[in-house]
């Protein structure tokens, strides 16, 4: 049965985040205690210095001093160990939704790559004030107050009401607010996401943006998305000022009651009294409008979490149910792919891309994917890397259904030159070493001159060394193309896709690169998608897509 998400499930997976910290937990909310609760001690000092009784003085002076020294020891202590806990717990919640991002972004279609930023980066950082600030400092807070009112009552019976009428109307007070601020606290992430978002967009997109003179245009929609972020926010803020007022009328009237209480009580102005009942209570007044004010941003976490948790519980388009981790066995066998009777439509469109898509591959032979734009090329490499999942029809590799392997386990054996290429900003070498790790400079020079890339690579600056710059903004789409060839080459998987890898480049060019393929198809299932003729008409064999629509 699906689980309701209210407040208690992101509650529940709050805790369960922490788990493995439960040592840590202890620890914290023990130090935050007495860091908390050393005051009480100090003030009961303080206030025994008022007595000047001959003799002791010294010695009071003395304890005083200790107890100031314990809780600003303690208070660092306690910023040390919370921190280490919170930051802990962040660093495995970041880990958790990136693995998650990994497996859900490339079949996903319905969040923008900002959001998940926001949501990787912002979002899981709100969890640190969650765990540091506000779960720790509730239950030390918790623990001192009940210290603080033995000690009120140990000098004052009678003003132990009023302290406690004065807790439960102070904290009682911001819990009427509490789903209010939940829901402003999620609608104000969202709408941070959104900005992100477009602002990430923006940067992305920013030469578009400048050919297209859609500056006006991207701004106001950046400007209202803006404005609705500072909107939300301020009606966040002004919940948490009003009840910040109400809270200090309240501490002050419960002070003033105190004093009044005393003096009709006792019907004398004891000023040892008074003095240790004015610092007591203010001390848990204090304590327990601090922690409140950091709960004011309850709703915020709320939110986070409930961003955070649903992405990692949201469903994958792409089921990794498979358990089978190795087709090596079979290598002595030639190496060969079978798609039968393939369909594939995208979630929230009614029409296939193509269907019953019969075709097949061996080794030692390249297949040539063919068809006009927009016909499903790209979804078919995509379907056999199994970043989406076909439900019609069977793929196998070595008569194994893909669906049977564990997908880590099938992407070794396939390699892709893609469509769009990514290179990421470090040096060429890197990017290569991307593709196998422990490729030597010997390895990865070959690859490139294969890939046809060495010539322009010795022509650069730092040659193998040059940074590409971010998203390989330093190269051509043509040398982009030839490192992504190199990277295949390197990863010498027994399937290969290029993925029109070489449109790019000039007819010489590519030319020269179809010849590598021909070397490369030795014992290996090479798929090309291409339109341009030199290419197709290199393939042994031709798979026209278009029939399958
Ligand atoms: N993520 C997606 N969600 C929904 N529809 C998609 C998605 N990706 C592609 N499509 C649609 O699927 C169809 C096939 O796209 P695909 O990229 O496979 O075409 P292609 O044959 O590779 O085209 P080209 O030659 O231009 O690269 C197109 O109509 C496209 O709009
Ligand atoms: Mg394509």
């Amino acid at each position: 049965m699906e689980e309701t998400k209210g407040r208690n499930y992101y509650v529940r997976q709050l805790m369960k985040s922490m788990s493995h910290y439960r040592f840590q937990f202890v620890m914290s909310i023990i130090v935050k205690a007495i860091s908390m609760s050393a005051p009480f001690l100090s003030f009961y000092f303080m206030a025994q210095l008022v007595d000047f009784d001959n003799g002791v003085f010294q010695i009071k002076a003395l304890l005083l001093f200790v107890t100031v020294l314990i809780g600003v020891i303690f208070s660092y202590l306690d910023t040390y160990v919370s921190h280490k806990m919170s930051f802990g717990i962040v660093r495995d919640l970041r880990d958790r939704c990136y693995e998650k991002i990994e497996r859900i972004i490339p079949s996903s279609n319905h969040r923008s790559l900002g959001d998940y930023e926001k949501i990787v980066n912002g979002d899981v950082d709100v969890f640190e004030w969650f765990y540091a600030h506000i779960l720790v400092e509730w239950i030390a807070t918790v623990i001192a107050i009940m210290l603080g009112l033995a000690a009120v009552f140990y000098v004052n019976r009678l003003s132990l009401v009023i302290c406690i009428i004065t807790i439960l109307l102070i904290t009682f007070l911001p819990c009427i607010k509490t789903k209010q601020a939940e829901e402003k606290g999620y609608e104000l992430r969202n709408y941070g996401g959104a900005l992100n978002a477009a602002i990430i967009d923006g940067i992305l997109g920013v030469k578009d943006i400048l050919t297209n003179n859609y500056k006006h245009e991207y701004m106001s929609g950046l400007m209202e998305k803006s404005r609705q972020f500072d909107k939300c926010r301020e009606k966040y803020n002004r919940s948490g000022m009003n009840e910040k007022r109400i809270t200090e009328l309240v501490i002050n009237l419960s002070a003033l009651a105190i004093v009044l209480q005393l003096v009709v009580t006792n019907g004398a102005f004891d000023l040892k009294t008074v003095l240790l009942l004015f610092l007591f209570s203010t001390n848990i007044y204090g304590t327990l409008q601090q922690t409140l004010r950091d709960g004011t941003n309850y709703g915020f976490v709320y939110g986070a979490a409930k961003r955070v948790y649903d992405l990692l519980n949201e469903e994958e388009v792409v089921k990794d149910n498979g358990n089978i981790v190795s087709i090596e066995d079979d290598r002595q066998k030639k190496w060969n792919l079978e798609v039968k009777n393939l369909s594939f439509k995208y979630p929230d469109t009614d029409k296939n891309v193509f269907q019953d898509l019969n075709f097949d591959a061996k080794a030692n032979e390249i297949v040539a994917l063919v068809a006009p734009s927009g016909s499903g090329k790209t979804t078919v490499a995509n379907l056999l890397e199994r970043f989406w999942d076909y439900e019609t029809g069977e793929i196998y590799i070595n008569s194994i259904e893909l669906r049977k392997l564990k997908i880590s386990a099938l992407r070794k054996y396939i390699s892709m030159v893609p469509q769009e290429i990514y290179l990421f900003n470090m040096s060429l070498a890197d990017n290569l070493r991307l593709a196998k790790p422990d490729a030597t400079r010997e390895e990865m020079i070959n690859a490139c001159k294969m890939a046809n890339a060495m010539g322009f690579i010795n022509e650069l600056p730092d040659g193998l060394d040059t940074v590409v710059g971010e998203r390989g903004t330093k190269l051509s789409g043509g040398q982009k193309q030839r490192i992504a060839i190199a990277q295949a080459i390197l990863r010498n998987t027994p399937i290969m896709i290029f993925d029109e890898a070489t449109s790019s480049l000039d007819v010489a060019k590519e030319i020269e690169i179809n010849d590598t393929l021909q070397k490369l198809k030795k014992d290996k299932v090479v798929l090309v998608i291409a339109h341009r003729k030199a290419t197709i008409e290199m393939a042994d064999r031709i798979v026209n897509l278009e029939r399958a629509v």
